[in-house]
């Protein structure tokens, strides 16, 4: 039997790469799966949070997700630092995992930046605690964004490592599971970079709590080129804005990107970016709203992750108690 599991960081701006790479795979996991999402508290703290605005953002996460269509009654949706098995099961990690394995992290690299003395060892260890995340619960598939690849690699290398170490078969090799057409949703500002939460501008991206004028106006203001739609698939080659669009537009509609050109072969952007618009307002409309109105219940949201948090560690418990056995903790 499967399980699932994935997380996403606390931090404000859910974007539609956050939906449509992420939270809105994750909802159609639950029908056939038992999915368990993490809403990862500790990771955040590995680059400095404002506390008061890291709890809402918490709270704004969660209310994404739920939004997005994952049903609290179904799966399990949790904040991480409420489940102290995660942090546990870290720190064996952090004795099994090596320096050589980590000083290969590309996402440590580009978030230390030059100084690298100055970085939190937490961030360091990030993924150390990301293979504890998945390992805690035995999950078997992690459906993750392109950007996280490396990290769950690693995962299965800790997993390896731990069973080897202590001639066991324990833990699970987790793989991860990359959703190829809505992988990389980008910037509507320039098709090279990656839509995402930090951007400067607002324009940039489709947040997942835009309203109908928002999202008309941004689409209306996205970045473009001066020749009409292609015939092909092939014409897309070259044209990042062009591509970026059309793949939005197919992700919305869940259609082949072929089918959406061929449909609108030879338009021109004006045209394309109308019916962009309304089908986005339409899709995405009643996820912002729902989420608005969960933004404004905290209560509501705060026993979705209380219950989560209890069932949560109903499962990890009893796991990482057998590894701190087979690590050979007395337990007087
Ligand atoms: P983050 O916002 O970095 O915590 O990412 C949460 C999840 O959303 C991860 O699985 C990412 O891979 C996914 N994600 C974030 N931005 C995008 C994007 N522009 N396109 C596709 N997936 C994304
Ligand atoms: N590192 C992931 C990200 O930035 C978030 C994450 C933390 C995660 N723990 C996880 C994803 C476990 C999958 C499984 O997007």
């Amino acid at each position: 039997m499967k399980r699932i599991f994935s997380g996403i960081q606390p931090s404000g701006n859910l974007q539609l790469g956050n939906y449509l790479g992420a939270i809105r795979n994750w909802a159609r996991m639950q029908k056939d799966y038992e999915c368990i999402f993490c809403v990862v508290d500790l990771h955040a703290i590995t680059l400095p949070q404002d506390p008061e605005v890291m709890r809402q953002a918490t709270r704004e996460v969660a209310a994404g997700v739920i939004a997005g269509g994952v049903d609290p009654a179904s799966c399990i949706i949790f904040n991480q630092s409420q489940v102290p098995e995660h942090a546990e099961l870290a720190w064996i990690f952090n004795c099994v995992a090596r320096m050589g394995w980590l000083n290969r992290m590309t996402q440590f690299k580009e978030k230390a930046g030059k100084d690298r003395d100055g970085a939190f060892v937490g961030l360091y260890t990030y993924p150390v605690l990301q293979a504890a995340d998945i390992l805690a619960y035995k999950a078997t598939d992690v459906p993750v964004g392109e950007d996280q690849k490396q990290h769950i690699e690693l995962s299965r290398d800790i997993a390896q490592a731990f069973n080897s170490m202590f001639g066991v078969d324990f833990f699970p090799l987790p793989e991860p599971r990359i959703q190829a057409e809505a992988a990389r949703i980008m910037s509507l500002r320039d098709g090279s970079k990656k839509m995402s939460k930090s951007d400067p501008s607002e324009y940039s991206r489709i947040n997942m709590t835009d309203g109908p004028d928002e999202i008309a106006q941004k689409i209306r203001r996205a970045k473009t080129d001066p020749h009409p739609l292609p015939e092909s698939l092939e014409g897309l080659e070259g044209r990042p804005e062009a591509a970026n669009l059309i793949t939005i537009f197919a992700a919305l509609s869940d259609r082949t990107v072929e089918s959406v050109v061929t449909e609108f072969a030879g338009k021109g952007f004006g045209d394309f970016k109308g019916a962009l618009s309304e089908l986005a307002v339409s899709t995405l409309g009643p996820i912002g709203d729902e989420m608005k109105r969960l933004m404004a219940a905290p209560d509501e949201v705060d026993a979705v992750l209380r219950n989560g948090v209890e069932k949560a560690r109903a499962i990890a418990q009893p796991i990482v108690r057998e590894a701190q056995d087979i690590v050979g903790f007395l337990r007087p």
